[in-house]
Protein backbone atom coordinates (compact mmCIF):
# COMPACT_ATOMS: atom_id res chain seq x y z
CA UNK A 1 0.00 0.00 0.00
CA UNK A 2 1.55 3.60 -1.07
CA UNK A 3 -0.44 6.53 0.48
CA UNK A 4 -0.31 9.41 -1.32
CA UNK A 5 2.35 12.50 -0.33
CA UNK A 6 -0.67 14.45 0.73
CA UNK A 7 -1.41 12.25 3.13
CA UNK A 8 2.25 11.50 4.15
CA UNK A 9 3.10 15.24 5.05
CA UNK A 10 -0.31 15.89 6.83
CA UNK A 11 0.23 16.47 10.01
CA UNK A 12 -3.05 15.22 12.05
CA UNK A 13 -6.08 18.35 12.93
CA UNK A 14 -4.55 20.54 15.75
CA UNK A 15 -8.05 19.90 17.50
CA UNK A 16 -8.22 15.86 16.78
CA UNK A 17 -4.63 15.86 17.96
CA UNK A 18 -5.79 18.10 21.97
CA UNK A 19 -8.83 15.65 21.67
CA UNK A 20 -6.73 12.68 21.93
CA UNK A 21 -4.48 14.24 23.82
CA UNK A 22 -7.11 14.43 26.96
CA UNK A 23 -8.67 11.29 26.34
CA UNK A 24 -5.18 9.51 26.79
CA UNK A 25 -4.52 11.51 30.02
CA UNK A 26 -8.22 11.05 31.64
CA UNK A 27 -7.59 7.06 30.78
CA UNK A 28 -5.17 7.50 32.70
CA UNK A 29 -7.06 8.82 35.96
CA UNK A 30 -5.62 12.50 35.21
CA UNK A 31 -8.45 15.00 36.33
CA UNK A 32 -8.84 17.76 33.44
CA UNK A 33 -10.33 20.87 32.61
CA UNK A 34 -10.55 21.28 29.43
CA UNK A 35 -10.81 24.92 27.30
CA UNK A 36 -9.31 23.88 24.15
CA UNK A 37 -12.54 23.39 21.66
CA UNK A 38 -14.84 26.03 20.46
CA UNK A 39 -18.12 23.40 21.18
CA UNK A 40 -20.64 25.28 22.90
CA UNK A 41 -21.52 23.60 26.14
CA UNK A 42 -25.28 24.22 25.81
CA UNK A 43 -27.77 22.01 24.47
CA UNK A 44 -29.56 22.46 20.93
CA UNK A 45 -32.89 24.89 22.27
CA UNK A 46 -35.66 21.97 22.57
CA UNK A 47 -37.80 23.70 20.15
CA UNK A 48 -35.31 22.57 17.27
CA UNK A 49 -34.68 19.39 18.51
CA UNK A 50 -38.61 18.42 18.24
CA UNK A 51 -38.72 19.63 14.50
CA UNK A 52 -35.47 17.21 13.91
CA UNK A 53 -37.22 14.47 15.68
CA UNK A 54 -40.77 15.15 14.10
CA UNK A 55 -38.47 15.79 10.18
CA UNK A 56 -36.90 12.52 11.29
CA UNK A 57 -40.33 10.67 11.52
CA UNK A 58 -41.13 11.41 8.11
CA UNK A 59 -39.92 9.06 5.77
CA UNK A 60 -39.84 11.70 2.76
CA UNK A 61 -37.00 12.55 4.34
CA UNK A 62 -35.14 9.23 4.60
CA UNK A 63 -33.83 9.93 1.02
CA UNK A 64 -30.85 11.58 -0.54
CA UNK A 65 -31.21 15.43 -0.76
CA UNK A 66 -30.48 17.52 -3.07
CA UNK A 67 -27.24 18.84 -3.07
CA UNK A 68 -28.85 22.19 -3.29
CA UNK A 69 -30.38 21.81 -0.72
CA UNK A 70 -34.61 22.39 0.33
CA UNK A 71 -36.06 25.63 -1.23
CA UNK A 72 -37.32 26.17 2.29
CA UNK A 73 -33.87 26.50 3.45
CA UNK A 74 -32.76 28.42 1.36
CA UNK A 75 -35.60 30.46 1.49
CA UNK A 76 -34.98 30.80 5.11
CA UNK A 77 -31.61 31.95 5.05
CA UNK A 78 -32.11 34.74 2.59
CA UNK A 79 -34.69 36.40 4.67
CA UNK A 80 -32.33 35.50 7.75
CA UNK A 81 -29.48 37.54 5.94
CA UNK A 82 -32.59 40.36 5.07
CA UNK A 83 -33.39 40.70 8.51
CA UNK A 84 -30.30 40.06 10.30
CA UNK A 85 -27.93 42.46 8.24
CA UNK A 86 -30.39 44.12 5.58
CA UNK A 87 -28.94 42.15 2.80
CA UNK A 88 -31.15 40.97 -0.06
CA UNK A 89 -30.19 37.33 -1.53
CA UNK A 90 -31.34 35.48 -4.64
CA UNK A 91 -32.47 32.16 -2.53
CA UNK A 92 -31.94 30.42 -5.87
CA UNK A 93 -28.50 31.36 -7.11
CA UNK A 94 -26.97 33.37 -4.01
CA UNK A 95 -27.58 30.40 -1.10
CA UNK A 96 -25.99 27.25 -1.08
CA UNK A 97 -26.36 25.03 2.40
CA UNK A 98 -23.40 23.25 3.84
CA UNK A 99 -22.66 20.23 5.77
CA UNK A 100 -21.74 23.02 8.65
CA UNK A 101 -19.57 25.73 7.41
CA UNK A 102 -15.96 23.55 7.55
CA UNK A 103 -16.98 21.82 4.73
CA UNK A 104 -17.79 24.20 2.27
CA UNK A 105 -14.44 26.40 3.46
CA UNK A 106 -12.56 22.99 2.47
CA UNK A 107 -14.07 22.62 -0.82
CA UNK A 108 -13.81 25.55 -1.97
CA UNK A 109 -10.41 25.62 -2.84
CA UNK A 110 -11.10 23.10 -5.39
CA UNK A 111 -13.12 26.10 -7.35
CA UNK A 112 -10.32 28.21 -7.52
CA UNK A 113 -6.79 27.08 -6.58
CA UNK A 114 -5.15 25.00 -9.42
CA UNK A 115 -1.39 23.34 -8.65
CA UNK A 116 1.08 26.64 -8.12
CA UNK A 117 -1.90 29.00 -7.53
CA UNK A 118 -2.05 30.80 -4.12
CA UNK A 119 -4.23 31.79 -1.59
CA UNK A 120 -4.02 35.10 0.67
CA UNK A 121 -4.62 33.04 4.17
CA UNK A 122 -4.39 34.92 7.65
CA UNK A 123 -1.90 33.74 10.23
CA UNK A 124 -3.07 32.85 12.82
CA UNK A 125 -6.26 31.30 11.83
CA UNK A 126 -8.71 28.50 11.60
CA UNK A 127 -6.73 25.68 10.03
CA UNK A 128 -8.70 24.80 7.06
CA UNK A 129 -8.32 27.75 4.85
CA UNK A 130 -4.96 26.97 4.15
CA UNK A 131 -5.30 23.24 4.31
CA UNK A 132 -7.83 23.39 1.70
CA UNK A 133 -5.62 25.46 -0.11
CA UNK A 134 -2.67 22.63 0.10
CA UNK A 135 -5.24 19.46 -0.97
CA UNK A 136 -6.12 21.56 -4.27
CA UNK A 137 -2.45 21.44 -4.81
CA UNK A 138 -2.02 25.27 -4.27
CA UNK A 139 0.21 27.66 -1.85
CA UNK A 140 -1.46 29.33 0.98
CA UNK A 141 0.65 33.11 1.39
CA UNK A 142 0.14 34.20 5.36
CA UNK A 143 -0.71 37.50 6.12
CA UNK A 144 0.28 38.34 9.66
CA UNK A 145 -2.43 39.47 12.13
CA UNK A 146 -1.17 41.12 14.82
CA UNK A 147 -1.98 43.07 18.03
CA UNK A 148 -0.53 46.23 16.24
CA UNK A 149 -2.84 45.71 13.32
CA UNK A 150 -5.66 44.85 15.51
CA UNK A 151 -5.80 41.45 13.75
CA UNK A 152 -6.59 42.77 10.45
CA UNK A 153 -4.28 41.81 7.66
CA UNK A 154 -2.28 44.62 6.28
CA UNK A 155 -3.36 44.48 2.75
CA UNK A 156 -1.09 46.94 1.27
CA UNK A 157 2.48 44.80 2.79
CA UNK A 158 1.73 41.47 0.39
CA UNK A 159 4.55 41.79 -2.38
CA UNK A 160 3.27 42.45 -5.96
CA UNK A 161 3.91 38.94 -7.16
CA UNK A 162 2.26 37.05 -4.72
CA UNK A 163 -1.41 39.06 -5.83
CA UNK A 164 0.05 37.96 -9.33
CA UNK A 165 -0.62 34.19 -8.40
CA UNK A 166 -3.08 34.95 -5.92
CA UNK A 167 -6.78 33.65 -6.63
CA UNK A 168 -8.52 33.60 -3.24
CA UNK A 169 -8.16 35.89 -0.33
CA UNK A 170 -9.62 34.68 2.73
CA UNK A 171 -11.00 36.49 5.80
CA UNK A 172 -12.98 36.03 8.96
CA UNK A 173 -14.60 38.50 11.50
CA UNK A 174 -15.46 37.76 14.38
CA UNK A 175 -12.23 35.97 14.32
CA UNK A 176 -11.25 33.00 15.41
CA UNK A 177 -8.65 32.33 17.29
CA UNK A 178 -7.87 36.72 18.47
CA UNK A 179 -11.85 37.46 19.02
CA UNK A 180 -11.17 40.68 16.60
CA UNK A 181 -13.55 42.26 14.94
CA UNK A 182 -13.92 43.94 11.63
CA UNK A 183 -15.77 47.16 10.56
CA UNK A 184 -17.85 47.90 7.65
CA UNK A 185 -14.94 49.97 6.16
CA UNK A 186 -12.43 46.99 6.41
CA UNK A 187 -14.41 45.18 4.71
CA UNK A 188 -15.34 47.90 1.52
CA UNK A 189 -11.60 48.24 1.85
CA UNK A 190 -11.32 44.17 0.89
CA UNK A 191 -13.59 44.82 -2.05
CA UNK A 192 -11.69 47.73 -3.29
CA UNK A 193 -8.62 45.41 -2.96
CA UNK A 194 -10.30 42.74 -4.20
CA UNK A 195 -11.35 44.28 -7.50
CA UNK A 196 -8.02 46.08 -7.93
CA UNK A 197 -6.21 41.98 -8.15
CA UNK A 198 -9.14 40.07 -9.18
CA UNK A 199 -9.18 37.92 -6.28
CA UNK A 200 -12.45 36.21 -5.03
CA UNK A 201 -13.08 36.81 -1.14
CA UNK A 202 -14.23 34.00 0.97
CA UNK A 203 -15.40 35.63 4.54
CA UNK A 204 -16.02 32.62 6.78
CA UNK A 205 -18.52 34.24 9.43
CA UNK A 206 -19.82 31.94 11.63
CA UNK A 207 -19.58 34.24 15.00
CA UNK A 208 -21.39 37.13 13.89
CA UNK A 209 -24.74 35.77 16.45
CA UNK A 210 -22.05 35.96 19.56
CA UNK A 211 -21.51 39.08 20.94
CA UNK A 212 -21.46 40.97 24.67
CA UNK A 213 -21.56 44.24 26.14
CA UNK A 214 -23.97 45.24 23.22
CA UNK A 215 -21.92 44.67 20.06
CA UNK A 216 -23.24 44.44 16.61
CA UNK A 217 -20.93 42.86 14.19
CA UNK A 218 -21.35 43.56 10.31
CA UNK A 219 -21.94 40.94 7.45
CA UNK A 220 -19.20 41.24 4.74
CA UNK A 221 -21.85 40.82 2.40
CA UNK A 222 -22.85 44.50 3.29
CA UNK A 223 -20.02 46.01 2.25
CA UNK A 224 -20.63 47.68 -1.03
CA UNK A 225 -20.28 45.47 -4.54
CA UNK A 226 -19.31 42.79 -1.87
CA UNK A 227 -21.90 40.19 -3.81
CA UNK A 228 -20.01 40.98 -7.57
CA UNK A 229 -16.58 38.85 -6.16
CA UNK A 230 -17.00 37.24 -2.78
CA UNK A 231 -18.89 34.90 -0.50
CA UNK A 232 -19.91 34.65 3.22
CA UNK A 233 -19.86 31.29 4.91
CA UNK A 234 -21.96 31.11 7.88
CA UNK A 235 -22.69 28.34 10.31
CA UNK A 236 -25.59 27.05 12.55
CA UNK A 237 -23.18 25.70 14.91
CA UNK A 238 -22.65 28.33 17.28
CA UNK A 239 -25.26 30.41 17.26
CA UNK A 240 -27.73 27.98 17.75
CA UNK A 241 -25.83 24.83 19.47
CA UNK A 242 -25.97 22.88 16.74
CA UNK A 243 -22.02 21.74 16.09
CA UNK A 244 -23.67 17.95 16.13
CA UNK A 245 -25.79 18.60 13.33
CA UNK A 246 -23.50 19.74 10.76
CA UNK A 247 -25.70 22.42 9.31
CA UNK A 248 -24.23 26.04 7.47
CA UNK A 249 -24.33 27.92 4.86
CA UNK A 250 -22.71 30.57 2.12
CA UNK A 251 -24.51 32.83 0.44
CA UNK A 252 -23.30 35.85 -2.30
CA UNK A 253 -21.76 35.59 -5.57
CA UNK A 254 -23.62 33.71 -7.90
CA UNK A 255 -20.82 32.39 -9.60
CA UNK A 256 -18.63 31.11 -6.73
CA UNK A 257 -22.02 29.85 -5.62
CA UNK A 258 -22.59 27.65 -8.90
CA UNK A 259 -18.92 26.12 -8.65
CA UNK A 260 -19.14 25.06 -5.17
CA UNK A 261 -22.26 23.29 -5.99
CA UNK A 262 -20.61 21.71 -8.60
CA UNK A 263 -18.01 20.03 -6.76
CA UNK A 264 -20.37 19.47 -4.01
CA UNK A 265 -22.56 17.52 -6.51
CA UNK A 266 -19.71 15.36 -7.53
CA UNK A 267 -18.94 14.90 -3.97
CA UNK A 268 -21.10 14.64 -1.09
CA UNK A 269 -25.12 14.35 -1.22
CA UNK A 270 -25.85 17.32 0.53
CA UNK A 271 -26.91 17.89 4.31
CA UNK A 272 -29.62 15.51 5.47
CA UNK A 273 -33.26 16.72 5.20
CA UNK A 274 -34.27 16.41 8.64
CA UNK A 275 -31.68 18.70 9.42
CA UNK A 276 -32.30 21.11 7.06
CA UNK A 277 -36.12 21.34 8.32
CA UNK A 278 -34.02 21.59 12.17
CA UNK A 279 -32.11 24.65 10.55
CA UNK A 280 -35.32 26.04 9.24
CA UNK A 281 -36.54 26.03 12.42
CA UNK A 282 -33.23 27.64 14.13
CA UNK A 283 -33.49 30.82 11.67
CA UNK A 284 -37.32 31.27 11.72
CA UNK A 285 -38.35 30.08 15.43
CA UNK A 286 -38.03 32.38 18.03
CA UNK A 287 -34.62 33.95 18.76
CA UNK A 288 -34.19 34.38 22.67
CA UNK A 289 -31.53 31.45 23.00
CA UNK A 290 -29.23 33.73 21.42
CA UNK A 291 -28.87 36.53 23.82
CA UNK A 292 -29.38 33.86 26.71
CA UNK A 293 -26.39 32.03 25.66
CA UNK A 294 -24.62 35.71 25.16
CA UNK A 295 -25.04 36.34 28.26
CA UNK A 296 -23.96 33.14 29.83
CA UNK A 297 -21.10 33.40 27.25
CA UNK A 298 -20.27 36.95 28.65
CA UNK A 299 -20.31 36.14 32.34
CA UNK A 300 -18.12 33.45 31.65
CA UNK A 301 -15.43 35.52 29.29
CA UNK A 302 -15.54 38.31 32.13
CA UNK A 303 -14.52 35.56 34.66
CA UNK A 304 -11.92 34.04 32.96
CA UNK A 305 -10.43 37.57 31.71
CA UNK A 306 -10.15 38.65 35.76
CA UNK A 307 -8.16 35.30 36.29
CA UNK A 308 -6.05 35.62 33.42
CA UNK A 309 -5.07 39.37 34.10
CA UNK A 310 -4.63 38.01 37.87
CA UNK A 311 -2.14 35.60 37.25
CA UNK A 312 -0.03 38.17 35.06
CA UNK A 313 -1.05 37.35 31.47
CA UNK A 314 -2.89 39.33 29.34
CA UNK A 315 -5.93 39.39 27.54
CA UNK A 316 -8.77 41.72 26.23
CA UNK A 317 -11.91 41.07 26.45
CA UNK A 318 -13.41 39.75 23.08
CA UNK A 319 -16.43 41.67 21.66
CA UNK A 320 -17.56 38.66 19.88
CA UNK A 321 -16.72 35.14 19.57
CA UNK A 322 -15.88 32.05 21.97
CA UNK A 323 -12.58 32.75 22.15
CA UNK A 324 -9.94 35.16 24.98
CA UNK A 325 -6.84 35.10 23.21
CA UNK A 326 -3.97 35.69 26.02
CA UNK A 327 -0.49 36.26 26.23
CA UNK A 328 1.61 33.62 27.42
CA UNK A 329 4.63 34.75 30.09
CA UNK A 330 7.36 36.06 29.05
CA UNK A 331 10.17 32.90 28.20
CA UNK A 332 7.55 30.33 27.41
CA UNK A 333 6.63 29.33 23.79
CA UNK A 334 2.54 28.63 23.66
CA UNK A 335 3.44 25.42 23.56
CA UNK A 336 5.50 24.86 26.65
CA UNK A 337 2.74 27.19 28.40
CA UNK A 338 0.04 25.01 26.89
CA UNK A 339 2.00 22.14 28.27
CA UNK A 340 2.80 23.43 31.76
CA UNK A 341 -0.90 24.12 32.70
CA UNK A 342 -1.37 20.73 31.20
CA UNK A 343 0.98 19.18 33.58
CA UNK A 344 0.72 21.42 36.35
CA UNK A 345 -2.76 22.17 37.04
CA UNK A 346 -4.59 20.13 34.63
CA UNK A 347 -5.96 22.91 32.20
CA UNK A 348 -6.06 22.31 28.58
CA UNK A 349 -5.90 25.31 26.66
CA UNK A 350 -4.55 25.60 22.61
CA UNK A 351 -1.71 26.61 22.01
CA UNK A 352 -1.06 29.94 19.71
CA UNK A 353 1.13 28.44 16.88
CA UNK A 354 -1.80 25.44 15.97
CA UNK A 355 -3.05 28.56 14.55
CA UNK A 356 0.02 29.97 12.68
CA UNK A 357 3.49 30.90 13.32
CA UNK A 358 1.73 34.60 14.21
CA UNK A 359 -0.34 32.53 16.94
CA UNK A 360 3.34 32.23 18.70
CA UNK A 361 3.50 33.64 22.10
CA UNK A 362 -0.39 33.48 22.22
CA UNK A 363 -2.86 30.82 23.78
CA UNK A 364 -6.87 30.05 22.78
CA UNK A 365 -9.44 29.64 25.80
CA UNK A 366 -12.94 28.92 24.97
CA UNK A 367 -15.56 30.02 27.07
CA UNK A 368 -17.45 27.02 26.15
CA UNK A 369 -17.27 25.08 29.43
CA UNK A 370 -19.87 24.06 31.66
CA UNK A 371 -20.35 26.89 34.74
CA UNK A 372 -19.20 24.53 37.06
CA UNK A 373 -15.88 23.12 35.43
CA UNK A 374 -15.44 26.44 34.21
CA UNK A 375 -14.72 27.73 38.27
CA UNK A 376 -12.96 25.06 38.41
CA UNK A 377 -10.60 25.36 35.61
CA UNK A 378 -10.15 29.09 36.81
CA UNK A 379 -9.26 28.58 40.45
CA UNK A 380 -6.46 26.11 38.93
CA UNK A 381 -5.73 29.05 36.69
CA UNK A 382 -5.33 31.04 39.67
CA UNK A 383 -2.99 28.68 41.59
CA UNK A 384 -0.13 28.34 38.46
CA UNK A 385 2.63 30.27 39.03
CA UNK A 386 5.51 30.97 37.13
CA UNK A 387 8.43 28.68 37.70
CA UNK A 388 10.76 30.30 34.90
CA UNK A 389 10.05 33.77 35.66
CA UNK A 390 9.85 33.07 39.34
CA UNK A 391 13.45 35.03 40.51
CA UNK A 392 13.09 37.89 38.00
CA UNK A 393 9.56 38.64 39.58
CA UNK A 394 11.00 38.56 43.18
CA UNK A 395 13.60 40.89 42.15
C1 LIG B 1 -13.71 30.31 11.95
C2 LIG B 1 -14.49 29.06 11.84
N1 LIG B 1 -15.04 28.72 10.66
C3 LIG B 1 -15.75 27.60 10.50
C4 LIG B 1 -15.94 26.74 11.56
C5 LIG B 1 -16.71 25.46 11.33
O1 LIG B 1 -18.07 25.59 11.57
P1 LIG B 1 -19.04 24.38 11.30
O2 LIG B 1 -19.32 23.73 12.60
O3 LIG B 1 -20.27 25.01 10.70
O4 LIG B 1 -18.39 23.45 10.34
C6 LIG B 1 -15.38 27.02 12.80
C7 LIG B 1 -15.51 26.07 13.90
O5 LIG B 1 -14.91 26.15 14.93
C8 LIG B 1 -14.63 28.21 12.94
O6 LIG B 1 -14.07 28.54 14.11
Amino acid sequence: MRLAKRIKNLRPYLFAEITEKIAEKRSKGKDLVSFAIGDPDIATPPHIVERLCQAARDPINHHYPETGGLPQLRQAIAEWYKKRFGVSLDAEKEVLPLIGAKEGVAHIALCFIDPGDIALVPDPAYPVYSKGTEFAGGEPYYMPLTEENNFLPALDTIPPQVLKQAKLLWINYPNNPTGAVADIDFFNRVVEFANQHDLAVCHDGPYTEVTYDGYQPVSFMQAGGAKEIGVEFHSLSKSYNMTGWRIGMVVGNATMIDALKKVKSNLDSGAPQAIQYAAIEALTGPQDCIQEHNAIYQRRRDLMIDTLNNIGLKARAPRAGLYVWAKVPQGYTSMDFANDLLERVGVVVTPGIGYGKNGEGYVRLSVTVPDAALVKGLSRLSGWRDRKNRFKLKK
